[in-house]
């Protein structure tokens, strides 16, 4: 079985627009998805995470306690997940990508969030994808694409279908420096990919039809991120 690992942004899961009806929708298409394909999938904080580390940073926390924080809202947006997929994935988040590896074979689908200060969701879910030798990665976004710039703030931004990993980096910055927020896909992850050589799929994901197509490996609506 083709083992695909799904990063999804908590700006996806929980942004505050019919979440609950989306995480259940989410959760019926990956357990019909989960006959025929082994997922892990990683969660992302969004804003509840955000608010977290915002107010604690305004409190004097130190760097690392603030990505505490933040890792504490992943694991909830895991569990709410866990709940909504019913028994088909495991019910507590594994705290490390070991963890998450060494459960495989007893859930249809395994959910994970963060792991220790200093990392990304993206960089979790890179690292996972290296340990299960994933066929894919698909980045589950609140946007389209890979935009050339930022299209919640250039309109003149386009998405690009296709690109390389070096491309990706190039558009990304340095990384994750501190608590918080951070691009469309981490670059550090985007580098573990590349080594790895796995092909990167960026994808809206409220779009479940975009979605399903990047998880199955066939043509969707977003960016394939692999070497030319
Ligand atoms: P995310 O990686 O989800 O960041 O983790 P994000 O940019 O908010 O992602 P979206 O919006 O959900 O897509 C939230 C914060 O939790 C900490 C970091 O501070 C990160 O910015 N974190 C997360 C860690 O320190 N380690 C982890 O393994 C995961």
């Amino acid at each position: 079985m083709a083992r695909i690992v799904l990063s999804i942004g908590g700006s996806v899961l929980v942004p505050g627009d019919k979440d609950a009806e989306y995480i259940a929708d989410l959760a019926a298409l990956l357990g019909k998805l989960s006959s025929r394909h082994k997922l892990f999938v990683v969660t992302g904080g969004g804003k509840v995470a955000r608010y977290y580390i915002e107010n604690g940073r305004e409190l004097g926390m130190t760097e690392p306690q603030l990505d505490e924080l933040g890792i504490i809202a992943t694991r909830m947006n895991a569990r709410l997940l866990c709940g909504a997929l019913h028994g088909l994935s495991n019910a507590i988040p594994p705290e490390t990508v070991e963890g998450a590896a060494s459960i495989e074979s007893k859930h249809r689908i395994v959910v994970m969030g963060g792991t220790s200060p200093g990392w990304t969701t993206d960089f979790v879910a890179a690292s996972l994808a290296e340990s299960v030798k994933a066929e894919r990665l698909v980045n589950a976004t609140s946007v389209d694409g890979v935009y050339t710039a930022d299209p919640k703030k250039d309109r003149k931004a386009k998405m690009l279908s296709k690109m390389t990993y070096d491309e990706l980096i190039a558009l990304s910055g340095s990384g994750h420096r501190k608590a918080g927020p951070s691009v469309v896909f981490d670059p550090q992850a985007a580098r573990l990919v590349a080594k790895a050589g796995i092909p990167l799929l960026v994808v809206n994901g409220r779009d479940l039809e975009a979605l399903r197509s990047s998880i199955e490996g066939k043509r969707f609506h977003g960016t394939t991120v692999q070497e030319v």
